[in-house]
């Protein structure tokens, strides 16, 4: 479903100069699976998702979403994505049945279909009971799974999470994690970004970890233990990350690469509180 080669993003940044936000990396994604994009803040994994969803271009490489490029037939690749995250508009004086039909006529769908999508998608969020609530006056939870509802309304096989429990309580969090692994049961093919090591773990199948715009490794948990022979999911974590800083500080001759002591305090630890 979704395919990742060498895909490459620079920006130009009057601090930095060109920047090398995401660095050659390839992946792919199969239906009916959850693929996590673990790392740090300013490891690339919004910049990756992005592109995917075509709302930045890539520098290089090449990204198909359901077969569609996301250059070449952008908007194709639209029509089979879904984006979540965790700041989008809620429009106050709309409920939580408008703003999800708004998004549907925006993507070109008929009444008809529409309304049939729109009580297939309440039932299965289970968003009945809140049909006609304001934006105003819904929870987070409930503006959570709006904007779930708003990214498929058009049925999209292929959906996009970024760091979506960001600012989210406990209970939202854990409800949000169960909704995604409906999704999976339902064949959808998902990809799910954080920076926190507990919820790849519970939620996906299998794990990129990246860092520095690259993916330095990627498998199954129990791939990644194995080939690390290292049981601890977070020491493994920071043990890759630290291993990149090194070999970065090999191949930087003059030492201008500054050193950087990882630690778990700089990526807020999971905690295990979610799912
Ligand atoms: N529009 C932009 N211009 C310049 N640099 C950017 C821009 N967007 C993101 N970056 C930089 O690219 C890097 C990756 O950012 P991002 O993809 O947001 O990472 P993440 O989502 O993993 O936190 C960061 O260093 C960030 O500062
Ligand atoms: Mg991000």
């Amino acid at each position: 479903m979704i395919h990742v080669q060498h895909l490459t993003k620079t920006y130009e940044d009057l601090q930095r100069g060109r920047f090398v936000a995401v660095d050659h990396i390839s992946f792919s994604v199969q239906k009916g699976e959850i693929f996590g994009l673990l790392g740090p803040n300013g490891a690339g994994k919004t910049t990756v998702l992005r592109m995917l969803s075509t709302v930045l271009e890539p520098t290089s490489g090449i990204a198909t979403v359901a077969g569609y490029d996301v250059v070449r037939d952008a908007a194709d690749v639209r029509r089979h994505i879904g984006f979540v995250s965790n700041n989008t508009a809620i429009y106050d004086r709309m409920t939580a049945w408008e703003l999800v039909e708004y998004f549907g006529r925006l993507h070109g769908m008929q009444r008809d279909y529409l309304n049939e999508r729109l009580e297939t998608l309440f039932d299965q969020l289970r968003m009945n009971d809140y049909r006609d609530v304001p934006g105003a006056k819904m929870s987070t939870g409930m503006k959570q799974k709006v904007s779930i509802a708003r990214a498929m309304v058009h049925d999209p096989p292929v959906l996009v999470f970024d760091e979506a429990t960001l600012g989210l309580d406990v209970l939202v969090a854990r409800n949000l994690l169960a909704v995604i692994r409906s999704l999976r049961e339902a064949g959808k093919c998902l990809i799910f970004s954080t920076h926190i090591m507990s919820e790849v773990e519970r939620l996906c199948d299998r794990i990129a970890v990246m860092y520095r715009g690259k993916i330095l490794d990627s498998g199954t948990l129990s791939e990644l233990r194995d080939r690390h022979e290292e049981n601890d999911f977070e020491e493994l974590f920071f043990g890759l990350l630290n291993q990149h800083e090194q070999r970065i500080q090999q191949s930087s001759t003059a030492g201008h690469s500054k050193h950087v002591d990882l630690d778990v305090a700089d990526f807020g630890k999971g905690n295990g509180q979610y799912a």
